[in-house]
């Protein structure tokens, strides 16, 4: 065992705290004794992970998960400092069980966001305490300084030219997908690109194909608008071919990461998705809101690039890798549908904000952008982990996990008798967020029965945080059980 000078501290490697999470706990623990003075500069990752024989990347990890709790603040060029120290409170595991003396919530000195009361365990959400705010602020600075009319162009209602080649060039290296910034309309969020498809692609009583289980608005604007949906079945390839003599107007769905069961389409699955739109006429619809959390192996190219835009639209969001309020997404249309979706904007007007469209489309070219997704990528990637551990080691009398190594949620599937509403019906009043996996499903029984599940989300929280929604959770199970 290697002994760090600095802190007096070693990593037990037999331990089942992983490694990085032990560095954590010994760092808080010093901050909150008052060990490390308030501003003290740690120690550079490259010189800490030698003196403690670890990788650079354990380190990185762990000064970025307390960057995340408010211990330590970053700054480019000047290392990591030390912001919080001896005051401690609970105000994010406020209405959970006290944390262990080791694990304290540090008080905020004003450098970093202060979250919320947590409450796991909710789907989708970025952890916004990780925010690279400085930087969005210089940006957002810079572009009023520079050209403070950019900020209130929206160019025809497709969005901000500047933004839409950002994209172009986002989606060519990430996705495989070569367009040009004509084929793109900068949406508020993927659920408006969604809602935009609908009214440009379908008529009333238009037949629409849907993933079931799936995302639930798209029942609502379907309903809304008079169309009639086609419930696909998901099977091990993804969802399944539409089957009716009436074929849809267009098929929605989740190829690279199945909302909300997870997995990915097969190959084979897709080119008959592609054939059938051929055949048929129809479109599809490629949601793919998520496949930048992809925590192994390269992400799957999208559908829409192996289709060549050619019966394929695509939608992105914004929303997961940045932030939720920011409510901007896009949208990429074969060349042939641009005139029909330039009507139908015009027609019932551009939802997306042009405000923070020119600041992302710099944040994108600057490469602060994907430094931010190369480093919350990193940090959910360790969160993912811890709980899919734990739930493995604590909770394999009550279901189990397949990890299709993406996306923002688990689901943990019930092997037992107990139902996932009721779970999380009691789940919130120890206040915990959990959705049941049945709330996703449209089949009346008996299919439906099939899905029964719970959704953990597990990127908006800390491994302590999510090691005490876990307790909860746990307690909650036992409790149903006896
Ligand atoms: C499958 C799916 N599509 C779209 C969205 C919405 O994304 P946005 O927030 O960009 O509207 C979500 C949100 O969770 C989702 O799960």
């Amino acid at each position: 065992m290697k002994q760090t000078p600095w802190l007096g501290f070693s990593i037990d490697r037999g331990a089942a705290m992983p490694v990085f999470e032990q560095i954590c706990a010994a760092i808080r623990l010093r901050a909150a004794s008052g060990d490390l003075a308030l501003g003290s500069k740690l120690p550079p990752t490259r010189v800490f992970a030698t003196e403690l024989g670890v990788s650079r990347s354990t380190i990185v990890t762990a000064y970025e998960q307390l960057v995340a709790e408010g211990y330590l603040s970053s700054q480019q060029g000047s290392g990591y400092l030390l912001c919080a120290s001896g005051e401690v409170e609970l105000t994010q595991v406020r209405d959970l069980t006290p944390p262990a003396a080791s694990e304290p919530v540090a008080r905020n000195s004003g450098l970093q966001p202060r979250s919320s009361a947590a409450r796991p365990f909710r789907a989708g959400s970025p952890d916004m305490r990780l925010f690279p705010y400085r930087q969005w602020a210089k940006t957002v600075a810079r572009v009023c300084r520079s050209d403070p009319q950019s900020l209130f162009l929206g160019s025809s209602g497709f969005g901000s030219l500047a933004l839409r080649q950002s994209i172009c060039d986002h989606v060519a290296e990430w996705r495989g997908i070569s367009a040009l910034p004509e084929q793109v309309i900068v949406t508020a969020g993927a659920t408006d690109a969604l809602e935009i498809c609908l009214h440009a692609l379908a008529t009333p009583g238009d037949r629409v194909a849907l993933e079931d289980p799936g995302y639930r608005p798209l029942q609502y604007f379907i309903n809304a608008q008079g169309l009639v949906s086609d419930f696909l079945r998901v099977d091990d390839s993804g969802a399944v071919l539409p089957s009716g003599r009436v074929a849809p107007r267009l098929a929605i769905l989740t190829p690279s990461h199945q909302f909300p069961l997870g997995g990915a389409m097969s190959p084979a699955r897709r080119m008959e998705f592609i054939q059938w739109a051929s055949e048929t006429e129809a479109w599809i619809v490629e949601d793919d809101y998520d496949s930048e959390f992809r925590y192994a192996g390269r992400p799957i190219p999208a559908m829409a690039g192996f289709d060549q835009l050619h019966r394929t639209l695509y939608v992105g969001s914004f929303s997961k890798i940045f932030s939720n309020a920011l409510r901007l997404g896009y949208l990429i249309l074969p060349e042939p549908l641009v005139g029909r979706f330039g009507d139908s904007i015009q027609r019932f007007g551009p939802k997306a904000s042009s405000m923070p469209q020119q600041p992302l489309a710099d944040f994108i070219d600057k490469g602060e952008f994907y430094r931010h997704l190369r480093r919350v990528r990193r940090i959910y990637a360790e969160r993912r982990r811890f709980l899919l551990e734990k739930l493995a080691q604590d909770f394999s009398a009550y279901g189990y996990c397949v990890d299709h190594q993406a996306g923002m949620q688990v689901v943990f599937h019930l092997t037992c008798t107990l139902k996932d509403h009721e779970i999380c019906a009691r789940a919130r009043d120890l206040g915990l967020s959990i959705e049941p996996l049945s709330g996703f499903v449209q089949a009346p029984k008996p299919e439906r029965d099939a899905y029964n599940g719970l959704l953990l989300g597990f990127c908006g929280y800390s491994v302590p945080e999510l090691e005490l929604g876990l307790a909860q959770l746990l307690k909650v199970l036992q409790q149903l059980s006896c």
